[in-house]
């Protein structure tokens, strides 16, 4: 008994052995099967927060790695995740989903080299990886004050745990530190050689010194276990799925000038900053693992702004009527920030390639698309510790 329709045949394929398939349709709905999947095997799939399509490269065995992520649901995680894909490597993001959403690595779900495990850095986990890239850690001081105990032991506890998986599977691992770890800086602009200047007890060291001992960690398994190790002190970082609520300068004086609300500064805003944009820290990140150079490495653009002066560059290039307002300077916020990056241009061969005025355009435009998803209002977070929206 065979039906006559194709649709039908399709679709009670393997329900009944008596219902036979004509075998040219068979032939071309097996062909279109293998074409879907070679087609998803070699693109992302555009999604509304990456509404583009990234194809991937096919590497052969001896080129192809398989990476780890650690954090690769979040902002910058996301964006490096993008890079080692389009590579044509596997990748494994593990992630807890605190201030990382799964939308940033939706467009990769499909994809057979890519595997999303929901997963805290704070307990163990094995894995088979020839490279980790430990970036787990909440970053934007409301996210990481809102629970400092769990902060610490995300850097610690958790920079342990990817060592001892590192020092078992031998696979390199690099450290994205910070430039917090310099504290409020009394050497300008700062150089590696700069042991920084951090307040152990104030409402920052929970990240600051979980970033200082994470650095020692690393040393402490190189020198006592041959573990290869990278560290990359990361400076100020924008663009594209930085969490809108994060409370960071650049998504607050985005989200409040698309607004058309008042533009908060803390403090007179004469404290500085330098910016780079997320690709130029990926290409960063990227060529510091590859690289022969272990000891830390600054990544982060020096052009440097008075937090006022980018204020008004955005205010600007929003084409907004927010007013720009002064309130009281938060706790140990560093009066200067602006790194001296001569070792990676030295050792890497890194520098940055974006401006800040082209970084802020596709910034603006993903903060845009943000403000509509949230229909047309989004709270900036304040400087005071506060969970991260829709964590989970
Ligand atoms: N963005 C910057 O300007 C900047 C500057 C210096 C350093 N860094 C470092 O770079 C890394 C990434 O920062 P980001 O801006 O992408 O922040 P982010 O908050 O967007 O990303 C951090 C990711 O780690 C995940 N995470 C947090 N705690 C975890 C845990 N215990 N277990 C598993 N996953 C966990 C979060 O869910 C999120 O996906 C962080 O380690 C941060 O300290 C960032």
């Amino acid at each position: 008994m065979s039906s006559t329709d194709p649709m039908k045949r399709l679709s009670s394929h393997g329900s009944s052995a008596s219902i036979e398939e004509d075998p040219a349709a068979k032939r071309q709905r097996l062909e279109r099967f293998v074409a879907d999947q070679q087609l998803l095997a070699s693109q992302s799939i555009p999604t509304p927060q990456t509404p583009y399509v990234i194809y991937t490269q096919r590497l052969s065995e001896v080129y192809r790695k398989k990476i780890l992520v650690t954090g690769g649901a979040g902002f910058v995680g996301s964006h490096l995740v993008d890079r080692l894909m389009s590579e044509g490597h596997e990748v494994v993001v593990l992630d807890n989903f605190f201030t990382g959403r799964k939308a940033n690595v939706e467009h990769w779900l499909h994809h057979p080299n890519f595997s999303l495990v929901r997963h805290d850095v704070i307990q163990p986990i094995l894995l088979e990886v020839d490279q980790i890239y430990h970036l787990a850690c909440p970053a934007s001081p409301p996210h990481y004050q809102y629970n400092p105990v769990k902060t610490i032991k995300t850097s610690t506890m958790g920079t342990i745990n990817m060592l001892g998986l590192a020092k078992r599977v031998k696979a390199r691992i690099l450290l994205a530190s910070t430039s917090e770890i310099y504290g409020d800086p009394t050497v300008h602009p700062q150089p590696e050689s700069y042991w920084g200047n951090v307040n152990t007890i104030g409402p920052r060291a929970c990240y600051d010194e979980g970033k200082r001992v994470a650095e020692t960690m690393m040393y402490a398994y190189k020198m006592q276990n041959d573990v290869e190790i990278r560290v990359a002190r990361i400076f100020n970082t924008f663009g594209p799925r930085m969490h809108p609520n994060d409370g960071r300068v650049v998504s607050n004086f985005i989200i409040q000038s698309l607004q058309n609300k008042d533009i908060t500064i803390y403090g007179d805003g004469s404290q500085t900053r330098s910016f780079q944009y997320v690709d130029d820290l990926v290409s960063g990140l990227i060529k510091l693992m590859n690289g022969n150079y272990d000891q830390p490495v600054n990544i982060g653009n020096p052009d440097e702004y008075s937090i006022k002066e980018f204020a008004t560059k955005i205010r600007g290039m929003c084409e907004s009527q927010s007013e720009i307002k002064f309130l009281p300077k938060v706790a140990d916020d560093p009066t200067q920030r602006k790194a001296d990056i001569r070792t990676a241009k030295r050792e890497i061969d890194w520098e940055p390639m974006v401006t800040v005025d082209e970084g802020l355009k596709k910034t603006i435009e993903y903060f845009q698309r943000e403000v509509e998803a949230a229909g047309g209002e989004i709270v900036p977070t304040g400087p005071d510790a506060a969970k991260p929206k829709g964590a989970n």
